[in-house]
């Protein structure tokens, strides 16, 4: 992102039926079999579910996670994933990078063996993700205009080709929307504006069974500019016949309460689109059990909006691990925002259209489209645990972790923390990029510059800092090489 993250993973009986069935008609097959996994067994009148999924499932909802590949010989992970979840969605190993790392040559075994472990457990995988700014194929660096629009098209056909008739969904662009509402500048924009769409008419002729969606981050409050833009482009599709049938919210809430107070608005506005609605990388700073619950208690009330993911399940497994934003400890014990969750989940008021034969779901309603600016979000908590830091004694010092790399770029994380006796109101830090290294996204900061000598400062709910206190911001860099930034400093007014 180019500024923060701001109010910022079928079953067998099918599988054997298409054993017997080839081509179109075993695509023609998964659809109908997907949309009964999902829907059949609604019933807002049955007992409390005991589980995430069994309480999601009551109102013909999924409630999904997202796992790695690494997780696979986790068995406390797998124990909790088997037990509570219902959807699965692969953290890394679906994207452009891990499935086509050079040209025309595909490689799926990372996540096959996650799909595979999925669908042998019971549950429906979300696809993520076709296209995106971040985590592309290394080669795509060298392309542009038509040249990348070719390689863009040639993946979604090579990747969708493979998983065709086996997703539930497939998050076909990812985050192509800057803060601003206007379209996110990257070379995928810069081979024409039109790009969005092609990417899901090829999506669609690739695989006509699985649903298709847009997904983004910071798209959460109704009046922020950022949504008012998701929301025309996908107005625009369906006025178009644009193949477009879900968004996907990623709901990564930072700071203390960054649940926005319209939130149910904005899935309510998007459902009278015509497109399902996902919460689909769910994870809340320090996990608020109000938050959390309050995000889920707006699904519940939204007809269209069919399921919740969280990013993660133990907060060991998160991306954003030092904000132990997930529902269950590093201990594998449910959090207090667990039961926020269960009890919002087993509270639905409206059940998925189709899903149930009881009384149907209130209508949706369709709020008018405004788009004044997104309020400050709110102050956050400190991180629970103070690392080594590295800088300017005494005052503002940084202290960077590698989180993550991959063969186009990795993820890093900065300890900001406060070594002086008096507090902080505000602070920067400048790093060094390695030559040819882009930042494509930051959190819980605001970068000026994207490549270079790149600084970054507080967000507007993390500047204050009390003595010995420390925040964290987290950043994506693209580019060919995975070297750490130097050259830190960290400066307060
Ligand atoms: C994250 C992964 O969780 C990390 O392991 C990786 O280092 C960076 O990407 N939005 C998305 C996800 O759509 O794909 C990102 O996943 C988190 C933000």
């Amino acid at each position: 992102m180019e500024s923060q993250m701001r109010d910022v993973p079928r079953r067998r009986a099918r599988g054997r039926t298409r054993l017997l069935l080839g081509g179109v008609c075993a695509a023609v097959i998964a659809v109908a079999s997907v949309a009964m996994t999902t829907l059949a067994h609604a019933d807002l009148s049955g007992p409390p579910g005991s589980t995430l999924k069994a309480a999601a499932e009551r109102s013909g909802r999924y409630f999904g996670a997202a796992m790695g590949g690494d997780r696979l010989s986790d068995s406390g992970f797998l124990t909790i994933a088997n037990r509570e979840f219902d959807m699965m969605t692969a953290v890394n190993e679906m994207k452009p990078d891990a499935t086509e790392p050079n040209s025309g040559q595909f490689t799926f075994s990372s996540g096959d063996a996650i799909y595979n472990w999925a669908t042998q457990h019971g549950m429906r995988v979300r696809g993520h993700t076709l296209a995106w700014h971040a985590q592309q194929p290394r080669f795509w660096a060298n392309l542009s205009g038509s040249s990348l629009r070719a390689a863009m098209i040639e993946h979604i056909n090579g990747v969708m080709a493979h998983y065709k008739g086996k997703l539930a969904y497939w998050d076909v662009v990812n985050e192509a929307f800057a803060e601003n509402g206007s379209r996110r500048s990257s070379n995928l924009q810069s081979t024409g504006n039109d790009w969005i769409e092609v990417a899901f008419r090829t999506a669609r002729a690739a695989d006509p069974s699985v649903k298709l969606c847009y997904n983004d981050y910071n798209i959460e409050n109704w009046t922020y500019a950022k949504t008012q833009g998701v929301y025309n482009m996908i107005r625009d599709f369906k006025s178009r016949g644009v193949p477009i049938d879900c968004v996907g919210l990623q709901t990564h809430f930072t700071g203390g309460s960054s649940l926005p107070s319209n939130f149910q608005t904005t899935l309510s506005s998007f459902g009278a689109l015509g497109v399902d609605v996902a919460l689909t990388e769910a994870d809340v700073t320090n996990a608020s059990t109000s938050q959390y619950g309050g995000l889920t208690q707006a699904c519940m009330s939204v007809p269209r909006c069919v399921g919740i993911t969280t990013w993660g399940i133990r907060d060991s497994d998160s991306w954003r691990g030092s904000e132990n934003p997930l529902l269950f400890d590093r201990n594998s014990s449910p959090k207090p925002a667990y039961t926020s969750v269960l009890n919002a989940l087993n509270a639905a008021s409206t059940t998925v259209p189709g899903s149930s034969t009881s009384p149907s779901s209130p209508p949706v309603s369709s709020p008018p489209v405004s788009s004044p600016p997104a309020s400050s979000p709110p102050v956050s908590s400190p991180p629970p645990s103070s690392p080594p830091v590295t800088g300017q004694p005494g005052t503002c010092t940084a202290a960077f972790r590698m989180v993550n790399t991959w063969g186009g770029g990795y993820q890093g994380e900065v300890t900001v923390a406060n070594g002086g006796s008096t507090a902080l109101n505000g602070w920067t830090v400048r790093l060094t990029l390695a030559g040819g290294q882009t930042i494509a996204n930051v959190w819980n900061g605001v970068n000026t510059g994207t490549s270079g000598t790149v600084s970054v400062r507080n967000a507007d709910y993390n500047g204050t800092l009390g003595p010995n206190a420390t925040t964290t911001f987290g950043f994506l860099v693209n580019g060919s090489t995975n070297t750490a930034p130097g050259s830190f400093s960290c400066t307060s007014p």
